[in-house]
């Protein structure tokens, strides 16, 4: 059983103004998070995004359909019996959300206070969530005292404090430039790996997807338009839409003004290999490419690392007889995806 199961869940809100015909914002949408996953969930504004992460810990009920978390139906459940499910849900947001008025000890203890966790477990805990986030020297300064990073590893640390199995984490970089970005992505690596916490994380960047997430879910309209394995989603995407965040850190076939700029300069054919896992399949195409007497040369392209994988597309603009290349072509498919750009 996954640990967070959602079962063709519709979710419609009623109107903002009146006249206004209610659009669902989630449209029959399932999704499995397997225990333990750093899980994706990628979408333009308005996409859905955080209306599906909020029916996990229940801060919304959906219109029709089931969330069980952990085994338990949390869209059924009474309002006063859901403390103790959300004790075991941690919660990052993209403006931090912490107490102004209260210390970044006193932000992270609130949680602990919250659950009548006594004073000497909840001190010794605090402590220990200083060290791990890296705030120690920090425990008594005021959030307004913080930069954008030290604000959210507080988030971070205070969405752990009642060790909690899941954590939703809903555009926790967003507010964040791009070097800070990446440290609290490698925190949150760090629970996932260290203490073993599911994560849910919601973005609309390409690229904290293929840092951090195991799987991922792409979201359009209400809908997921497709799930899959990071490297796979990265290295082959199907839906338009993904496609189009997939464009967004990968170059691939060129098109646009990309391909128009390369036809100025290369008069010739203009061809995309490309590779997923290894180089051996790239060694046959240049081996071919050269035994046939084929000039080339690499114009557009790149080699991408995702989940510790790599893939790639290269796109060479070819010198030579047509019927030689014709057939060195498709001697390479075999190998590799050609596609024949121009
Ligand atoms: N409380 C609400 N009342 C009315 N409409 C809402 C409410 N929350 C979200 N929506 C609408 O639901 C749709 C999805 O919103 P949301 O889940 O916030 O998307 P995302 O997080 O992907 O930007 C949007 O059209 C939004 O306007
Ligand atoms: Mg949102």
């Amino acid at each position: 059983m996954p640990i967070i199961r959602i079962t063709d869940v519709t979710k419609v809100f009623p109107p903002r103004s009146r006249g206004e015909a209610p659009a669902p914002a989630l449209d029959g949408v399932s999704l499995d998070v397997e225990k333990g996953d750093i899980f994706g969930i990628i979408g333009y504004s308005g996409a859905g995004k955080s209306t599906l992460v909020r029916l996990i810990n229940a801060l919304e009920k959906p219109t029709s359909g089931t969330v069980v978390v952990d085994g338990i139906e949390v869209s059924s459940l009474a309002e006063g019996k859901l403390g103790k499910v959300r004790l075991g849900i941690g919660m990052v947001f993209q403006q931090f959300n912490l107490f102004t008025s209260r210390t970044v000890w006193g932000n992270i203890e609130y949680p602990l206070r919250v659950a009548g966790v006594p004073k000497e477990q909840y001190q010794a805990r605090v402590s220990e969530l200083l060290h791990f986030v890296g705030l120690v020297d920090q425990a008594h300064a005021y959030p307004d005292q913080l930069s954008g990073g030290q604000k959210q590893r507080v988030g971070i640390a205070r969405a752990l404090a009642t060790s909690p199995a899941i954590l939703l984490a809903d555009e926790a970089t967003s507010a964040l430039d791009p070097e800070t970005t990446r440290e609290v992505l490698a925190l949150l690596k760090r629970v996932n790996e260290e203490f073993g916490v599911t994560i849910v994380v919601i973005t609309h960047e390409m690229e904290v997807i293929r840092s951090i997430a195991h799987k991922v879910a792409v979201m359009e309209n209400g809908r997921i338009v497709e799930r899959g394995d990071v490297f796979d989603i990265f290295s082959a995407p199907v839906a338009e839409a993904t496609k189009r965040f997939v464009s967004t850190i990968v170059t691939s076939v060129p098109d646009g003004v990309s391909l128009e700029a390369l036809r100025v300069r290369h008069p010739g054919r203009i061809v995309t290999f490309s590779f997923a896992d290894g180089s051996t399949s790239q060694s046959a195409v240049f081996l071919t490419l050269g035994a046939a007497g084929i000039g080339f040369e690499l114009v557009y392209g790149g080699i991408n690392e995702v989940q510790a994988r790599t893939f790639g597309h290269l796109t060479l603009a070819l010198t030579g007889d047509d019927a030689v290349v014709d057939a060195a072509l498709d001697e390479i498919r075999s190998v590799a995806e050609v596609t024949e750009v121009a």
